[in-house]
Parts: C-alpha cells; sequence; structure tokens
C-alpha cells in the first residue's frame, strides 16, 4: 500500500518541489502516493502525511483524521503551533541547506558591519582616508537563539576568529563560544555585545527581547542583525536608539508586519538595512530528503525528527 502525502504547502511552489520529494521519497525505499491540495485528488481522510507551509490553504486540520504527522516546510513554526485543530505531531524544518544558507547571509552582515565596508561601498567621494577596522579576535559578537541556525552561525563566525558569545534558554557549552542563558544571561551577555544576531523563534516568551532597557546595555553604536521574526525587537525602541546613535546600524530581515508596509520608517532610516525576509531559504533538496526521512521514521514506527514542542512554542 502506498503512503498518501499530501503536498499543502505554498501552491506556487509545487511545480519545483514535486520532483525533488519524489526523488527523495524514492531514495528512502518508500512507495509514495503524493499530490498537492490543489489538484483536489487526495481526500482529507486518506492523508497519511501533510507537507506544510504558512501559505496553506490548510488552516482546519480536523478533516485529516489519519495523518501521522504535518511536516512543516519552515524553521519558524509560530503561525501554526497554535492551531487548536492541529493535534498531530508537527516537526519543524532543520535543513543543511537551509543552514548554510543563514551562516552565509549572517556571516555576510557581521563582516559589512565589521569592516566599516560601507564608508567606502557608499562614501567614495575622492578622498583618500584609510580607515583601519580592528581584527575580529578584537570585535565581541552575540548570537541570541543558539539553536540549529544560531549555532551553526556562531560556530562559523569564531572559525573567523571573533569573540563570540551566545544566549538560550537552557545553558548550552560549545567550544569556542561564551555561552549565556536565562533573564539574567541576557542582560550580561548584552553588555559585551558590539554585534547582535538575533535567531530566537517567535514565542510569547522572545517578545520584544530588544527593548529600550535591553538596548541600553549593549555598548554605545553596537550593530543589530535580525534574521528571527519581527517580534523579537520593539521597533520603536529601535527607531529611538538609532536616532540617538545608542545603535549605529540595524540590519533587518523580518517584520510584525511581512512585506514592510511601505510607508515604515524602517525603509527609509538611513541607518537601517530592510532585507525581504530573505536571508535563509528552505532548500529544495536537501529539505526533501529530511520530509522522506521523518516519513520513513514515522513508518517504521521511529520517533520524528525536529518535533516541535508545543508547550515552549517552538
Ligand atoms: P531552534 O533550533 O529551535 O533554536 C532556537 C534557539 O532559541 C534555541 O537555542 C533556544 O534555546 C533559543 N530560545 C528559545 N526561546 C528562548 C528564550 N525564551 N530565551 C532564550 N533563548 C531561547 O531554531 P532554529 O532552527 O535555529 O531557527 C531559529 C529561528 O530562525 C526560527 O524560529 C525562525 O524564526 C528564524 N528563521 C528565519 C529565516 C529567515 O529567512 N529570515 C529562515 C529560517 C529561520 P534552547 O537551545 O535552550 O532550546
Ligand atoms: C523562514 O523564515 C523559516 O522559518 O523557515
Amino acid at each position: 500500500m502506498p503512503v498518501n502525502v499530501l503536498f499543502a504547502a505554498k501552491p506556487s511552489n509545487w511545480v519545483a518541489q514535486e520532483e525533488p520529494l519524489k526523488d527523495a521519497f524514492k531514495t528512502a525505499g518508500l512507495n509514495v502516493n503524493l499530490a498537492a491540495f490543489q489538484d483536489g485528488t487526495m481526500a482529507p481522510e486518506d492523508v497519511d502525511y501533510m507537507i506544510w507551509s504558512p501559505a496553506s490553504a490548510v488552516q482546519d486540520f480536523t478533516p485529516y483524521t489519519r495523518c501521522k504527522a504535518v511536516l512543516s516546510l519552515w524553521a519558524g513554526v509560530e503561525r501554526v503551533i497554535g492551531n487548536k485543530t492541529l493535534t498531530q505531531p508537527l516537526c519543524r524544518m532543520v535543513d543543511r541547506g537551509l543552514e548554510e544558507g543563514m551562516v552565509e547571509w549572517v556571516c555576510g552582515h557581521v563582516m559589512r558591519h565589521h569592516l566599516g565596508m560601507d564608508a567606502q561601498i557608499l562614501g567614495q567621494n575622492g578622498e583618500w582616508k584609510p580607515h583601519l577596522p580592528p581584527l575580529a579576535r578584537n570585535r565581541k559578537v552575540t548570537v541570541l537563539g543558539l539553536g540549529a541556525l544560531g549555532s551553526a552561525c556562531a560556530r562559523m563566525l569564531n572559525a573567523f576568529g571573533f569573540d563570540v558569545a551566545g544566549w538560550s534558554r537552557r545553558q548550552k557549552d560549545l567550544d569556542g563560544i561564551t555561552c549565556f542563558s536565562g533573564p539574567d544571561g541576557l542582560q550580561k551577555v548584552l553588555k559585551r555585545s558590539e554585534i547582535v544576531v538575533l535567531l530566537l523563534p517567535n514565542t510569547p516568551e522572545t517578545e520584544n527581547t530588544l527593548n529600550a532597557q535591553t538596548l541600553s546595555l549593549m555598548p554605545k553604536g553596537a550593530f543589530i542583525i535580525n534574521p528571527g521574526r519581527g517580534p523579537l525587537i520593539d521597533d520603536d525602541a529601535l527607531l529611538d536608539a538609532l536616532n540617538t546613535g545608542q545603535i549605529a546600524h540595524a540590519t533587518l530581515d523580518v517584520f510584525r508586519i511581512e512585506p514592510l508596509p511601505g510607508t515604515h520608517p524602517y525603509w527609509t532610516h538611513p541607518n537601517v538595512t530592510v532585507t525581504p525576509h530573505m536571508a535563509a531559504d528552505t532548500r529544495l533538496d536537501s529539505s526533501s530528503q529530511v520530509i522522506a526521512e521523518n516519513i520513513r521514521r514515522g513508518e517504521n514506527g521511529e520517533d520524528f525528527l525536529h518535533l516541535a514542542d508545543r508547550t515552549t512554542g517552538y
């Protein structure tokens, strides 16, 4: 009997994702009947697994009575984890491609601020005025969130030579990274943070992690890089801190409302860089392998990988 898998993610992604998924199922030795939600060929009560993303037409999971797991194509699951109709296990995306993309994006933006590249790229005015940045080992960078993505970024920044610290809910022990945890740990770590990267999930506990009080702890002229989620930062407090020079520049990839409305002050602020939620994308080949592995596990009675925890919200 084939396993019935419903692709109920963003409809426009189906064309690109169908073949990589079929290849991954074949490689995993799975006999799968794969259908797209928009084709209407698979009845809800026949679905064994659902591939899902926030743009999905499926927001009521009640009819999927036989579904053994919902497999998110996104790492962040804040838009589904509180859905009361979702009683099945929910697996979030932990994907090598997503991780590599995030490491590249984060390191690129850290380097931009560390080296002061804007002075040359934007300020070419015929003036011969060398600027000598400190070495990475003399630059304190902090990653808030030491999960799949945050720990990969922290490790790569450490490999560049940066003096890296990290902060998480539970205490971590990562080679070469000074680890902090809990509310007291946040206060301590921010005091030493010249560049802060946010890779926390969006949960009630992480909302406004950076606010007027916590921003004031950072050394004057610090940089913020947020590829996590918009609600991690109190926007008004950040704008105030940018206007006083407490924060020199913020590079923001994610926002409370996306796309960021055209009238939002971030667009025109001289010390804000807006990027359109593009820091890292789930990659077709590697994410299909993760999905296939989880279905293989489900069919063999093994534990699913990357289960989201409904009590913590991530
Ligand atoms: P993850 O593996 O779940 O890691 C989350 C980290 O945040 C963990 O270290 C966790 O601590 C920490 N954390 C959670 N709540 C906390 C709290 N209250 N206080 C302190 N630390 C807390 O998640 P991930 O895969 O690394 O992804 C992180 C986020 O990146 C996603 O949730 C998503 O919002 C964002 N993202 C953005 C993009 C983009 O393109 N912009 C792409 C992918 C993901 P513990 O280790 O103690 O659990
Ligand atoms: C993207 O933002 C994700 O959560 O995967």
